[in-house]
């Protein structure tokens, strides 16, 4: 599938007055693929929020390049700029609704706003409701809906202009696990339904894990981890799988004198075992498990097996499990 959105080298330094520049984006390229989830975690302050910022033209990068569905951000006059915000959704933290207007005026708004007459705006904007769940809710004002109802209206209200991008900052930090879940199946069905594209800031491994197709880890402005998220943990060593799947912690007596912890992982696809045979070959040279991990994600299975092996075996052990393909290490 072609990229939707490819940033090139993109630079973004703030001038303070008074004070020292801050670069918070340094020479990021990225490729998100048309109609994929894009999760991009980080901690606070690596430059998430600016990203989005140069990704919907509010903030115009100091370096590089921005193509959003071929398009060049930055050849782009304000007219056009404007044609093509309006291509993009956004959904926030709070759902920043207007609490005087029902969710279908809320959701209406932007359509009157683009010119639409009121009758079709109403009629769209009760569709949309419909969409995200809420039918039968149209009159109810935000202070009458659940902050995961309140939620569904930003969303329905950011698609309302049929966007081909939907930027998510923080979609689910305010709601609880369960309304995480149900919020993240009502994107992921968007994203089924309108084929739109979909780039979620979080800072939730959990929203990761649940609907990404890809991640990026941004760390003082620069991106320094970024994959198909099978390809992100097929690499335990890499920092992003650690926090996806983290390796299984083990207490200290389990590992008696003599003898190593072997931290073994794989990824497997549907219907192949692989998980069994990562365990016939710990079976087959003697190691025994000391504690495991697996996980389900969308498509693929994870695993990690930490092994207790005596020392003199360890060599062997792991050269067993590299040679049929499989991660082994020695846990330090
Ligand atoms: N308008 C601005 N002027 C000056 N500095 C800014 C401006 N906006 C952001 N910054 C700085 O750029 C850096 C990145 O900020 P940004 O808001 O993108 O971080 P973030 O990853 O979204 O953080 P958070 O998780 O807290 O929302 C920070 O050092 C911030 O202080
Ligand atoms: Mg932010």
């Amino acid at each position: 599938m072609s990229a939707d959105i490819k940033l090139t080298n993109v630079s973004k330094r703030y001038t303070i007055r008074g004070g020292a520049d801050v670069l918070a984006l340094k020479n990021v390229s990225l490729e998100i693929e048309a109609g994929s989830i894009h999760g991009i975690v980080g901690q606070s302050g690596a430059g998430k929020s600016t990203l989005i910022r140069c990704l919907t033209a509010l903030e115009k990068p100091t370096e590089g390049e921005i193509l959003l569905g071929g398009e060049n951000l930055s050849l782009l006059s304000e007219n056009e700029l404007r044609r093509q915000r309006r291509r993009i959704g956004m959904v926030f933290q709070a759902a920043n609704l207007f609490d005087s207007r029902t969710a279908l005026d809320n959701v209406a708004y932007p359509l009157r706003v683009a010119g639409e007459n009121k009758q079709t705006a109403r009629e769209k904007a009760a569709e949309l409701l419909a969409v995200v769940g809420l039918r039968g809710r149209e009159k109810s004002y935000p202070s009458q809906l659940s902050g995961g109802q309140r939620q569904r209206v930003g969303i329905a209200r950011a698609l309302a202009a049929n966007p081909s991008v939907l930027l998510c900052d923080e979609p689910t930090s305010a709601l609880d696990s369960e309304t995480t879940r149900q919020v993240l199946a009502l994107l992921k069905d968007i994203r089924e339904r309108f084929g739109v594209t979909i780039i979620i800031i979080t800072h939730e491994m959990e929203v990761v894990r649940l609907i990404c197709d890809s991640v990026s880890l941004l760390e003082h402005g620069q991106v320094i981890e970024s994959g198909k998220i099978a390809e992100v943990v097929a690499d335990p060593s890499s920092r992003l799988a650690h926090e996806l799947v983290p390796l299984p912690a083990i207490e200290n007596h389990v590992c008696a004198d003599g003898y190593v912890i072997v931290d073994t992982a794989f990824t497997s696809h549907p219907g192949i075992p692989t998980g069994a045979q990562l365990l016939s070959i710990a079976s087959a040279m003697g190691a025994d498990v000391a504690a495991g991990t697996f996980e389900s994600l969308p498509n693929i299975q994870v695993g990690r097996l930490a092994l207790t092996v005596q020392n003199e075996e360890a060599k062997n052990v792991i050269e067993a499990f590299r040679t049929r393909g499989f991660h082994a290490e020695v846990r330090r």
